[in-house]
This record gives C-alpha cells, sequence and structure tokens, in this order.
C-alpha cells in the first residue's frame, strides 16, 4: 500500500486524477471502477478538466460503478445514477453504452448481480477501481462483516451508514436500507486500487483499514491483501496514522522522485 498526503482537499483529488489519467495515456480503453459520495467529487471534477483542458479522452474506456441505491429511479436526485451523470458521465466523452451502473430496479436482483460481475470479465476486469471510504471503514456497501470474499450482491445498509446519508434526503426515513453493492472480493480484483478519504471524520477509518488487522469489522482492512493500492489522504484524514512519518519518508525516497 502506498499512502499518499496531501496539504488539502484539492491537492489530494488532484493527485488521484493524475493517476486515472497515466492509466488512460497508458492504456486509452482501461475500465474505470467508479466511486460515488462527496469524497470523489474533486477527483471528477479534476479528471473533467483534464478532458477539457488537456484533452484527456475517454472515447473507448468503460466504467462500472460499485453501487447503488435499491428502490430508488434512475431519475431520482439521490440515485448513483443521477450522481454520475450530474458529475461525471455528462461532461466527458465515454460513450452511452460503455457505462454500467448496478441497477436498484432490477425486478431480480442475483440474476443482475451475477450478470454485472460477468460484464465485468467480459470486459477484461477492472483496470483502476476508484473507492471511498465509510465513517465505519466499509467500501463500497460492504459494511462491517461483510464477507472478505464477497461478491456483488444486494446488501442491507448498517445504522451508520443510513444516518451518514441521512443528510442527503429530507429525513432519515427516506434512506433507502438495501442497496446493492459489488463485493470486496470483486473490488480485490480490480489491477490497481484509489482509495480517497478527506477530513477528521475519516481519520480513524483510514488509521484502522491501513494500519489495524484485517477484518472484516472494518472491509476496507481488506486492500492490505491487495498488490497495488494507493491511499490518497488530506491531511485531516491522515491525522490518526501512527507510521506517517514512514508514508512521508517512502514517497521522498521513491526512486525518480523529484529531490526537493
Ligand atoms: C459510494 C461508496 C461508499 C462511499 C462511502 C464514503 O459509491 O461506495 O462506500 O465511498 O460511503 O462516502 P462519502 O464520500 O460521501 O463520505
Amino acid at each position: 500500500m502506498e499512502v499518499i498526503i496531501k496539504p488539502d482537499y484539492q491537492q489530494m483529488s488532484a493527485a488521484a486524477a493524475r493517476q486515472i489519467a497515466d492509466v488512460l495515456n497508458r492504456k486509452p480503453n482501461a475500465v474505470l471502477g467508479m466511486a460515488t459520495g462527496s469524497t470523489p467529487l474533486g477527483l471528477y471534477r479534476e479528471l473533467v478538466r483534464l478532458h477539457r483542458e488537456e484533452s484527456l479522452d475517454f472515447s473507448q474506456v468503460t466504467t462500472f460503478n460499485l453501487d447503488e441505491y435499491v428502490g430508488l429511479p434512475v431519475t431520482h436526485e439521490q440515485s448513483y445514477h443521477y450522481f454520475m451523470h450530474e458529475n461525471f458521465f455528462k461532461h466527458v466523452n465515454i460513450p452511452r453504452q460503455n457505462i454500467y451502473i448496478p441497477s436498484g430496479t432490477t425486478s431480480n436482483f442475483p440474476s443482475f448481480c451475477q450478470w454485472y460481475e460477468q460484464r465485468i470479465q467480459d470486459c477484461g476486469g477492472i483496470d483502476v477501481q476508484i473507492l471511498g471510504i465509510g465513517s465505519d471503514g466499509h467500501i463500497a456497501f460492504n459494511e462491517p462483516t461483510s464477507s472478505l470474499s464477497s461478491r456483488t450482491r444486494l446488501k442491507t445498509l448498517a445504522k451508520p451508514t443510513i444516518e451518514d446519508n441521512a443528510r442527503f434526503f429530507d429525513n432519515k426515513e427516506q434512506v433507502p436500507i438495501y442497496a446493492i453493492t459489488m463485493g470486496v472480493g470483486t473490488i480485490l480484483e480490480a489491477d490497481e486500487i484509489v482509495l480517497l478519504a478527506n477530513g477528521k471524520n475519516k481519520a480513524k477509518a483510514i488509521a484502522a483499514a491501513i494500519e489495524g488487522p484485517v477484518t472484516s469489522m472494518i472491509t476496507a482492512s481488506a486492500l492490505q491483501l491487495h498488490p497495488d493500492t494507493r491511499v490518497y489522504l488530506d491531511e485531516d484524514a491522515a491525522g490518526q496514522l501512527q507510521m506517517r512519518e514512514y508514508y512521508d519518508w517512502v514517497l521522498k525516497m521513491k526512486p525518480g522522485a523529484p529531490k526537493a
């Protein structure tokens, strides 16, 4: 795991966007795994800027989103379909037919989940997966005690997640209780993983995920088993890391790193 700590949200987002842009420049038909939530908004803004100002091309890209609420129509402002369209897809040139987001309104969840997993395989697997982290340490909607080899499935959300998400709805009663989500096992199969976190309310989960034991109680800790994960943090989210100095030292001493 590589831990990259930036002074603020903007610089954290720009550094993560640079990694995604490098993947696209190396492999223009890359398969990207997408996350929603407030964390990756800066990353998406930066990718849109690179598309507009530096001709970063998405015309051969395929995307798979991590998750979607069950029961919200795609036109609902809090659906992840709506979120992705508004914050990213409508601003770049990804062909419509290359965009995959789990269906929260399918009539057959088990067969949809199987189909989704198969589509990821048929597209060659995910080259780089973008992730945020919940304050309870979840990745996608893999809540505490999710199997670390879980696959795409229907999941009951934990109360802290429902409470975290309540800020986006008129009241807590409107927050969906179920989601369809890629599993931890699905995520771990991505070639590269980019985990982003900012703000003090993520500091505890980040310390547990990076420096704690691998445990289904913090599903992000399973990323310790992944060979190519980079974690991009702002100072606040890095606030509880014990090995902070080491992470900075590693980056400074990286072969090819510019001498300060
Ligand atoms: C969203 C997702 C979730 C969020 C997490 C953090 O697609 O998979 O795991 O990444 O809940 O959400 P924010 O970024 O809103 O704090």
